[in-house]
């Protein structure tokens, strides 16, 4: 039985912060939980602990060679979990902590081997999200957290995506309403001498360029025939049930709805308010404004999901500029379509 703690529309305050306290409680004595983050919802369990982070690979289907993020309240917490850090991380941190930057170290002892899926190094990041940050206080260790999802499923943006694929699978999940950036943090490698992009999330490469000259990025953002340096990038991911086919020009799909139509499928259309009433679907379904990229990136899971709850068989959706957060946008509609673009 998977506990609910609703703290988002709660007048009263001591009943909210004794929520947040006992969550955390939780985790520091082994069980996992999931929590609101800025990006998306995490699963988190104490990193200190070999046997609670084994639940949380149990209670998500994950592979056990995808490590976790370690997630802190306070810098302090890094001098325990990495041996070095460099100037342009510190400078990173500064600029970007607490909030949707995810920064890898070389790593120290003390946590649990599975965390990390026997690499030398750990991916770290302080979030932004209040309930976030105090829930790791009170677990007063670091907090192990991936994406509070089934494994392969989109990302839950909401306590409802959570309890959906994980009701019965967790002891709880803190309800703080809708997360607001909606993809995961960005992460960065800075423990080699060039910083290196490996998965573009809620901190744009223009923005951390701004504050430590030019990065590398990954081979394999740009040529999918390259393997990941960051082992989660790999998997298929973020997947509707429907098929998804991302559509350059906008003007054919219309015609593409029509035709698997034609052959009895339910269809349906990934678009923005601006081109909404364009289309004739069994569900079209606007995913922000094209004109604020941020909106598109809030709402992008929600979206897919939405498309499994109206049983939308063959999805059609239109693309974005490989700009800003658009970026990240595109990273991920790639992989749920599973790289069917046309
Ligand atoms: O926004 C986020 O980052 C969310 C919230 C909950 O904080 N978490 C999240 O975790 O997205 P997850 O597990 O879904 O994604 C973590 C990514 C994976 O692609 C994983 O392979 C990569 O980070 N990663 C973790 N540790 C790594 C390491 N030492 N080296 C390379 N990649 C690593
Ligand atoms: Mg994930």
């Amino acid at each position: 039985q998977t506990k609910v703690f609703n703290v988002d529309n709660i007048n009263d305050d001591d009943k909210k912060h004794e929520y947040i306290r006992n969550a955390g409680l939780w985790i520091k004595s082994g069980e996992v939980v999931a929590f609101p983050t800025e990006t998306v919802y995490g699963l988190g369990a104490n990193a200190l602990s070999e046997e609670a982070i084994a639940k949380i690979f149990k209670a998500k289907g994950r592979p056990s060679d995808n490590p976790l993020i370690v997630h802190i309240s306070k810098k302090e917490q890094l001098g325990e979990l990495v041996t070095e850090v460099s100037r342009a991380a510190e400078k990173l941190m500064d600029a970007f902590w607490p909030g949707p930057l995810t920064l890898i170290f070389k790593k120290k002892g003390s946590i649990a081997k599975n965390v990390t899926a026997g690499l030398e190094t750990v991916a770290i990041r302080m979030p932004s999200h209040p309930t976030a940050l105090e829930l790791i206080e009170a677990a007063g260790v670091p907090v192990a957290a991936p994406s509070a999802n089934l494994s392969g499923k989109p990302s839950p943006t909401t306590a409802q995506h959570v309890y959906h694929d994980l009701q019965g699978r967790i002891a709880a999940v803190v309800d703080g309403g809708s997360t607001g950036v909606g993809l995961e943090s960005t992460v960065l490698d800075c423990s080699v001498d060039v910083p290196m992009l490996y998965r573009p999330g809620g901190v744009t490469v223009e923005q951390i360029e701004e504050v430590i000259g030019e990065v590398a990025v990954d081979p394999s953002l740009k040529d999918k025939e390259d393997t990941p340096r960051s082992p989660g990038m790999k998997y298929t991911h973020y997947a509707p049930k429907g098929s998804l086919t991302l559509v350059k020009d906008a003007s054919n799909i219309q015609p593409l709805l029509n035709e698997a139509r034609g052959q009895g499928k339910r269809v349906g259309v990934l678009t923005t308010t601006e081109r909404a009433n364009h289309y004739d679907a069994d569900a079209v379904i606007a995913c922000g404004e094209r004109e604020d990229l941020a909106s598109v990136a809030t709402k992008l899971y929600d979206t897919l999901r939405q498309f499994d709850q109206e049983e939308i068989d063959v999805i059609f959706s239109e693309t974005f500029p490989n700009v800003g957060v658009g970026v990240a946008i595109m990273n991920r509609l790639e992989k749920a379509a599973g790289g069917r673009m046309i």
